[in-house]
């Protein structure tokens, strides 16, 4: 499945640019970048609060009829440009006799991958920092039992507000993930970013089916199948189908030239289709063992599910506390969660990265220490925001961000609007402005499935991301 590896590497190398090594090479990276936090931490999250199972089917819908035809066509602007993705989006509408302006689309991705990779950073760190309350705790309180032993669960649920109240450690936390990030991005395309997916994206899918197999045997499996894959019609309200819609944009890192960045360094031999089909599945796969394997430690240990961004960093060290071998699956746990985040966090700092080196012609290591830098200060400027200086926020002035942090208004500002904006923009480029013969000659579909991808692209897209933006904008309106 994974062969041409001389091939791609020479067609990459002829037009002189970097370039992945092989396609596998290119796939294992992309679901590298789409499998993150997103999905361990993000998915779970959501699907507990939504509910359970109608979540789960509106979830997978989503991915299939809007995300997968997006990712398809984020790949496509990438590898027909090969440059950074904005260079990309222009070439592209330049050959359609489109105006350059359409690489706003791209440039605004650009924006959202600097602001998110600079609070991306800041959880990362975090979970850098429960792989070592984990690792203390197993020596303290031995292997076999359950973690943090002695301890009474407040205790052990006051761990995140704490670490997320000590500004000062955030910083730290936040600058070493980032460093770990800067250096691989700083090697460069083959020996950086793809030395590490190879080695790390292998490593992460087996922890993940440990751990899984591991927590099935607590007793709770049933219970949480039921949870995650009953499908009860009355539960899928308008608000759960948004969420739904919103979580998988946000795990195929769709809307922020992610992927026309990556597509940018792939060689004209590889099926486009067939390769976004693969990173969608893997993608939603691993969201869907990320629920089987966190949900039965959870209802084994009699706890709720809808604890929301506080399920991974409350709810789960507490069950982590009844579980056998508690600390040492606690270990492995977080530092799963830190590969995957750091396979992403390296995707996020590539794509301002290469639009910087191209627009100033800075070599790789001075224009990603430049944006590593650029990220750290905003960065810092998250961690510092807690919500105990609520009142203090400068933009509580405007309905949107009132009450939120730095860190709430990044998010906000790149998932409920730039995201939407540049998404809507990247189907209606590729669908109605872009020359049919360019696109359809990227694509490798069939005619059929051409014309099914055509019509997503061209309708089913633009319409529901046009669902989205607007209630990001009025959030109250379906809820
Ligand atoms: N998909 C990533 C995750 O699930 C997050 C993400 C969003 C991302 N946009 C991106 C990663 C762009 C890389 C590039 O955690």
């Amino acid at each position: 499945m994974f062969g041409g590896r001389c091939l791609v590497a020479l067609e990459t190398a002829g037009s002189g640019r970097e370039g992945w090594s092989s396609r596998s090479a290119f796939v294992l990276a992309a679901i590298g970048s789409a499998v993150g936090l997103g999905n361990l931490w993000r998915f779970p999250a959501e699907a507990g609060a939504n509910g359970g199972g109608a979540f789960v089917l509106f979830y997978i819908f989503c991915v299939v009829l809007i995300g997968l035809p997006l990712l398809l066509s984020e790949t496509l602007i990438g590898r027909h440009g090969q440059s950074s993705a904005p260079e990309s989006a222009r070439r592209l509408a330049r050959e359609s006799g489109a105006s350059r302006h359409w690489s706003i689309l791209a440039s605004l991705g650009v924006l959202s991958a600097f602001l998110i990779v600079s609070f991306y950073c800041v959880v990362g760190g975090w979970v850098l920092h429960y792989v070592w309350i984990f690792t203390s705790d197993l020596f303290q309180t031995g292997l076999s039992g359950g973690a943090f032993q002695g301890r009474d669960p407040a205790q052990i649920e006051a761990l995140w507000p704490n670490l997320a109240g000590n500004g000062g450690l955030t910083v730290a936390l936040d600058a070493l993930f980032l460093g770990i990030t800067l250096f691989f991005v700083a090697r460069g395309v083959s020996s950086g970013i793809e030395v590490m997916a190879v080695w790390l994206m292998p490593a992460f899918f087996v922890l993940l089916i440990a751990i899984t197999v591991y927590g099935a045997f607590g007793g709770a499996f049933h219970e949480s199948m039921a949870f995650l894959f009953s499908f009860e019609p009355h539960k899928l309200t308008g608000s759960v189908m948004l969420a739904a819609l919103g979580q998988a944009f946000f795990s195929l890192s769709l809307g922020v030239a992610g992927m026309i960045t990556y597509g940018g360094y792939v060689g004209r031999k590889v099926n486009l289709a067939t390769t976004s089909v693969i990173i969608a599945a893997a993608d939603t796969f691993v969201a869907l063992v990320a629920g089987l394997c966190i949900f039965p430690i959870v209802f084994a240990a009699g706890l709720g599910v809808n604890a929301g961004p506080a399920l991974m960093f409350q709810t789960l060290p507490h069950a982590f506390q009844s579980m056998p071998f508690g600390s040492l699956v606690g270990i492995f746990f977080f530092l799963m969660v830190g590969v995957a985040a750091l396979t992403s966090s390296v995707a996020l700092l590539e794509v301002p990265t290469s639009w910087l080196m191209e627009k100033t012609g800075l070599r790789r290591v001075p224009a990603s220490c430049t944006i590593a830098l650029g990220a750290m200060i905003l960065g810092a400027l998250s961690a510092l925001s807690t919500n105990e200086l609520a009142e203090f926020y400068p933009l509580n002035f405007i309905p949107l961000f009132e009450g939120q942090g730095v860190f709430d208004v990044l998010d906000g500002l790149t998932s409920k609007l730039f995201m939407p904006i540049a998404a809507i923009m990247t189907s209606v480029f590729v669908g109605w402005v872009s020359d049919r013969r360019l696109v359809n000659a990227e694509t490798g579909l069939s005619p059929t499935l051409q014309g099914i991808w055509r019509f997503l692209v061209c309708w089913l897209c633009p319409l529901t991301l046009f669902g989205i933006l607007a209630v990001g904008i009025f959030p109250n309106l379906f809820i």
